[in-house]
Order: C-alpha cells, then sequence, then structure tokens
C-alpha cells in the first residue's frame, strides 16, 4: 500500500562533511536504505568529501559501520551491503584551499545529476560554494542541500541566502528542515487538503486554539557547545516548530507545487504578530540524582540559554484572528511525543442541560512515536440512566492502518534526499521562509537578552517548568499531557 518505489535517475551526490555525524547517522543509512528499496538505480554513486585524508577502501569500511549501526545494514544481504559500497568513493578536499578539487571533479560524470550536500558548518557554505563553480564541478542543473542551522539571526541568514544566490539560483538551492520529510507531517497537507471533512471548520469561528508540542527526552549532552549558543528557540521553534505552525496554518495551496506551497506557508508566518515577552515561557533542566543538569552539560554554570519554550502566538488574518497557537518543546522531558493537536470550540448550546457537562473535539495528529490521528468525538455514554455524554476517540494509527507496509515507510532523511534528486523542492524551506522565521525569532530572543532572562529552572522527566502550565491556565486553557 505504500511502497510504490520509483526510482530516480542516476546521480552524483558529494556529501562534504562525509566524515560527520550527520552523514554516518542520517545521510549514508538513509541511502542505503533507498538503495535496497530499488530507488537509487544502477548509475548512482555517493562522494563522501572532507579533510580528513583516506583512500575508498577506508570510507567504505565507515560507511559499511554506519549502515550497519544506523541503516539496519546488519538485516540485509551482504551482496546488497557490497553493491551498495562499490557506488561509495571518497575524497580528500580542503574546503577553504586549493586541495582535491581538481581530483574530485575528475570523479564526476557527464550525463547525471550532480548534487552537493554541505554537511558542515555554515561558515564553509560561502567556500564550498565558490570553489564548486571555479573549479567547474557544478553547472546551472546542479543541486546543492545546506543543512540547518540555517543562521543564528536574520542577519546571518541574509549573508548565507547572498552568499548562495552568487553561485546557484534559487531553484538549485535545498534547504532542509528534517521536520518536513516525516511522514505526518506531509500527512498534515493530505489531511487538511484531501478531506471535506476538516476544511471548513478549520478557521476562528470553530478553532478554539491549536497546541504545537515537540517534547523530547534527550539531553543536550555531547552538543552542548553548538547547543549553548542556540538554545530551544533557535534549534527548534525556529525551524521545525514554525514549519509545522506553516503547514496547520496555511490556505489551501492552488496545486502542490513547490512555489505554491511554500508562498502560502510564507504568508503565515509574515501575518505572525509579534509575541508578548509575558506569553514566552523559557526553562532549563536541573539536575536530579541520576545525571546533571544543563548547566554541566554544556559546561557553563551561568548559562541562561533555555533548553524549554512554551509561547503563545496569534496569526493576524481573517483565517485565524482570534484563535491562539500555543507552541512548546523541550529537551529532557516526561517522554518523547510530537503531536499537533485542534481544539475545536464547545457547541454553542447543549440540549442535554448542564449535568451533561461540556465536550470538546480535538483532533490530534501525532507526528511521532506512534504515528496516527485521533479525533475525539461526543457520544452518549452506553446503558440505562439517561442521557449522559462521553468523550471517546477515533484512533487511527498509521501503523495499524497501513500493516506491514508502514514499516517501510521511509525516514525524513531518505525522502528528502531523493526529493532533491528528482528535483522538488516542495518540501524544502526557500530563502524568504527562513529569513521570515528569523525576523519573528530575532525580537524576541534580543528582548530576553535586554531583560537579562533567566530560563526557569524544571526537573528532568517533567514537563517543563510550573510557569508555562499557567501561560495556558491564565486562558482557561490546558496543555495535553505529555505522556510517560
Ligand atoms: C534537530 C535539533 O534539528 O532536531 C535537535 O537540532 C533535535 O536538537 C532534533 O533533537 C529532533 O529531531 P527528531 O526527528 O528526533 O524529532
Amino acid at each position: 500500500m505504500v511502497s510504490r518505489v520509483i526510482p530516480v535517475d542516476g546521480f552524483d551526490l558529494v556529501i562534504f562533511g562525509g566524515t560527520g555525524d550527520l552523514a554516518r547517522r542520517k545521510i549514508l543509512p538513509g541511502l542505503f536504505r533507498r538503495f535496497c528499496a530499488g530507488q537509487m538505480p544502477e548509475d548512482a554513486r555517493i562522494i563522501g568529501a572532507a579533510r580528513s585524508e583516506m583512500d575508498d577502501a577506508a570510507f567504505r569500511d565507515t560507511v559499511a559501520e554506519a549502515i550497519r549501526e544506523f541503516g539496519g545494514a546488519h538485516r540485509a544481504d551482504k551482496a546488497q551491503v557490497d553493491a551498495f559500497l562499490e557506488r561509495v568513493g571518497y575524497e580528500h578536499v580542503d574546503a577553504m584551499g586549493e586541495t582535491g578539487w581538481e581530483t574530485l571533479k575528475g570523479r564526476l560524470r557527464d550525463g547525471v545529476i550532480r548534487a552537493f550536500y554541505f554537511s558542515v558548518a555554515p561558515s564553509l557554505f560561502g567556500a564550498l560554494a565558490e570553489r564548486l563553480r571555479s573549479f567547474g564541478l557544478a553547472d546551472d542543473d546542479s543541486r546543492v542541500v545546506v543543512e540547518k542551522p540555517f543562521g543564528k539571526d536574520l542577519e546571518t541568514a541574509k549573508k548565507l541566502n547572498a552568499t548562495l544566490a552568487e553561485h546557484f539560483d534559487e531553484t538549485q538551492i535545498y534547504r532542509i528542515d528534517h521536520y518536513l520529510g516525516k511522514e505526518t507531517v506531509q500527512n498534515l497537507m493530505a489531511v487538511r487538503f484531501g478531506n471535506m471533512l476538516f476544511e471548513p471548520l478549520w478557521n476562528a469561528q470553530y478553532v478554539d486554539h491549536i497546541q504545537i508540542t515537540v517534547a523530547e527526552t534527550v539531553s543536550v549532552a555531547g552538543r552542548g557547545s553548538y547547543y549553548d549558543k542556540s538554545g530551544a528557540m533557535r534549534d527548534m521553534v525556529q525551524n521545525h516548530l514554525m514549519q509545522l505552525l506553516c503547514l496547520i496554518a496555511m490556505e489551501p495551496p492552488a496545486r502542490f507545487s513547490p512555489d505554491a506551497v511554500r508562498d502560502e506557508k510564507l504568508k503565515v508566518i509574515r501575518a505572525l504578530d509579534p509575541v508578548d515577552h509575558h506569553q514566552i515561557v523559557r526553562g532549563q533542566y536541573d539536575a536530579d540524582d541520576t545525571q546533571p543538569g544543563y548547566r554541566t552539560h554544556v559546561d557553563d554554570l551561568r548559562s541562561t540559554t533555555e533548553s524549554f519554550v512554551a509561547l503563545k502566538c496569534h496569526i493576524s488574518n481573517w483565517r485565524w484572528a482570534g484563535t491562539p497557537f500555543y507552541l512548546r518543546t523541550g529537551k529532557m522531558l516526561r517522554s518523547r511525543t510530537s503531536e499537533i493537536a485542534v481544539v475545536f470550540k464547545d457547541a454553542p448550546h447543549s440540549i442535554f442541560g448542564p449535568e451533561a457537562g461540556t465536550h470538546r473535539n480535538v483532533l490530534s495528529i501525532r507526528l511521532q512515536p506512534n504515528e496516527g490521528m485521533t479525533l475525539g468525538v461526543t457520544i452518549k455514554e452506553p446503558g440505562p440512566g439517561g442521557m449522559r455524554l462521553v468523550d471517546v476517540p477515533l484512533d487511527m494509527s498509521f501503523a495499524e492502518a497501513l500493516g506491514p507496509d508502514a514499516e517501510e515507510v521511509p525516514d525524513a532523511y531518505e525522502r528528502l534526499i531523493m526529493d532533491v534528486i528528482r528535483g522538488n523542492q516542495t518540501l524544502f524551506m526557500r530563502g524568504d521562509e527562513v529569513e521570515a522565521a528569523w525576523a519573528w525569532t530575532d525580537p524576541i530572543i534580543a528582548g530576553w537578552k535586554r531583560r537579562g532572562d533567566v530560563p526557569k529552572p524544571y526537573d528532568p522527566g517533567s514537563s517543563g517548568p510550573e510557569d508555562a502550565l499557567m501561560l495556558m491556565h491564565r486562558d482557561g486553557r490546558k496543555w495535553r499531557e505529555i505522556k510517560s
């Protein structure tokens, strides 16, 4: 039911930062899985490029290990693993110098798509883009893929966009937000625009509020030096949560094409009101008996960076005026739960009298784990004894609905890399979108700095700081539980 695999055209994919963590955990294992699924054609080549000196064989060994650990290669046929590895090579390249570029060029073939994945620090994007052009590796049909963080504020994002634009057209630039590659995230569009049922109710007249929660159990240990300069606002809200907000709030695009979708998302970001600082709560996880707290993890005992954010925002347009959106994300929370909940208003009048209570329909879209959707509906409690009402879930789990095929659903990176080869930018962020998202987040971060704001501590394994609960209680609403 799910896996109708259409092979992509032949390609040469160069991964700058090919020995790095992202390549090892996501990009290479993702490619291996697509290879096993039959989507990567015979004439596909993957070339790792990085500073370390090694030959093809040594790189293949590291790739073999990566796909065993993260790509399920231990379950795969040895012949299949070998066939994949045959397509992998390595070139030692100096991003800032001259070394390696000519030999890398010599490895690229004519007549296949060329894609260059910048899995490196953004400070190298400019140098790489420039050399790809000056050494003649890239042409007007080549693609470049860039990872987040795309800047740390509006100014740096604009500079990055300008640098890339010097060498590549916007249609060649693929800015990854891996949330857009998640199956359920794309399902948001299918649910909204593939059904007649929801869209007429999808507005301020019927929706009381929308909650978006991305809760994680992981800490920032091991990536403290990046994270402490970033914090939850830059690391998660500016990109992943805002993308979710866009998909849930945007107007129906006229067609499912890259610019039609991205134009509508951009309008949402531009319609966001500035956030009042009373409507934001920052948190930082404490230590507990078993592990150190945030400040130890980032090796700065005075750090005021947030590992948790909850905020309330408004979209000023005809569809959403008056309906608040509550966003929440954090590390070291009770469980790994990502969910979007659309909470509908109360029925305007209850014919069942006050004793029946008030009931609300909630459509909850679970991004992870156990991807699926639940619609809470009100029914009569079975049995005699009058008309008592009770809420029950109409529950749909993708795993159950799709059966064994659900396991074959590609991970976000797999899908996104294949989209790069296909030349489909729908699930990638356009430059103006990224800038608009920074334009909204920058004043929030600047406000914290100006006021010397210190995040509220919260217990590991909790739902975040108390104040985050108050953010909703004040409005007579409550967060959905982060279930353990
Ligand atoms: C990354 C963030 O972009 O997304 C991480 O930098 C975060 O801090 C991760 O943990 C979450 O992704 P996922 O797919 O595990 O929800």
